[in-house]
């Protein structure tokens, strides 16, 4: 079932939307050169106090990993696709490929965001990645149209990145969120228009296009800590994720800064 959600719990859903966004601009700036992006987890958990904010990640327990997650963010580095688990291990260098991936709870509803930034000075390659990475957002969110299907979605994101000669990952996908970390429908990466679940009126999307610069292929768990997933081509991967209700003027993204 897709659940649907009052104009008062999407007002609230913008008020913890737009503090995820504080918090992820935070992440993103510390996000240097010697860094480990324990660093950064250690640094979200200082960022949720105070703001009435929780970090639900940490103790989550997904359906397709062995444990719960151990921490508040998932820090994806360069080959690594999603779900990274930050280590005290994995120094961030220049050059690197970094993806920030929060989920927050506030006042009993729940926002998902991500975003990928790079280190220091990063190639040509990676500076394109990134920036198809968030246009395709861009266009997801933008064919999240009331009275469309999901299939709008997953269409426009796959067309542009394609067009870009980067392949989207199609094993991992966008999802309803808000009252969960996880609700129904799934969004793929990929697909047709016109079809898939009906976009109705106060549904609200993470829609997060997964993008690597090779083949779309990914390795589950290559790291056996039961969450990281690498691209099997070793080449870099990107994701951008906004939580967007669906209103009668269209889509509304809620992980913004108000
Ligand atoms: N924020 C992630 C998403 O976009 C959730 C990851 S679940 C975890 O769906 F357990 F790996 F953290
Ligand atoms: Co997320
Ligand atoms: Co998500």
């Amino acid at each position: 079932m897709i659940t649907k959600k009052t104009p008062e719990e999407i007002t609230r859903l913008r008020t913890g939307g737009a503090i995820l966004a504080g918090i992820l601009k935070e992440l993103a700036a510390a996000a240097v050169a010697g860094a480990t992006t324990l660093d950064l987890d250690d640094l979200a958990m200082t960022l949720v106090e105070g703001k009435g904010v929780e970090p639900v990640l940490l103790g989550y327990h997904p359906s397709f990993a062995p444990h719960p997650y151990p921490a508040a963010v998932c820090i994806s580095v360069n080959n690594c696709v999603q779900h990274g688990i930050p280590s005290a291990d994995i120094v961030l260098h220049d050059g690197d490929v970094v993806n920030i991936d929060m989920t927050i709870g506030y006042e009993g509803l729940i926002v998902d965001s991500g975003i990928t930034v790079g280190v220091g000075k990063v190639d040509e390659e990676s500076k394109k990645l990134i920036a198809v990475t968030r246009e395709a957002l861009v266009r997801g969110v933008k064919a999240a149209q009331p009275g469309g299907h999901i299939g709008d979605i997953s269409a426009a994101i796959e067309s542009y990145v394609k067009g870009e000669g980067f392949s989207v990952v199609e094993a991992l996908c966008g999802h309803g969120v808000g009252y969960a970390v996880h609700e129904e429908p799934t969004i793929p990466n990929f697909g047709t228009a016109g079809t898939g679940p009906l976009i109705e009126v106060g549904h609200v999307y993470a829609i997060e296009p997964i993008v690597n610069v090779g083949k779309k292929d990914v390795v589950f768990d290559d790291a056996g800590d039961g969450y990281s997933v690498y691209t099997k081509d070793g080449s870099f991967s990107a994701h951008f994720e906004h939580t967007v209700a669906i209103t009668e003027n269209g889509p509304l993204i809620l992980t913004q800064p108000k």
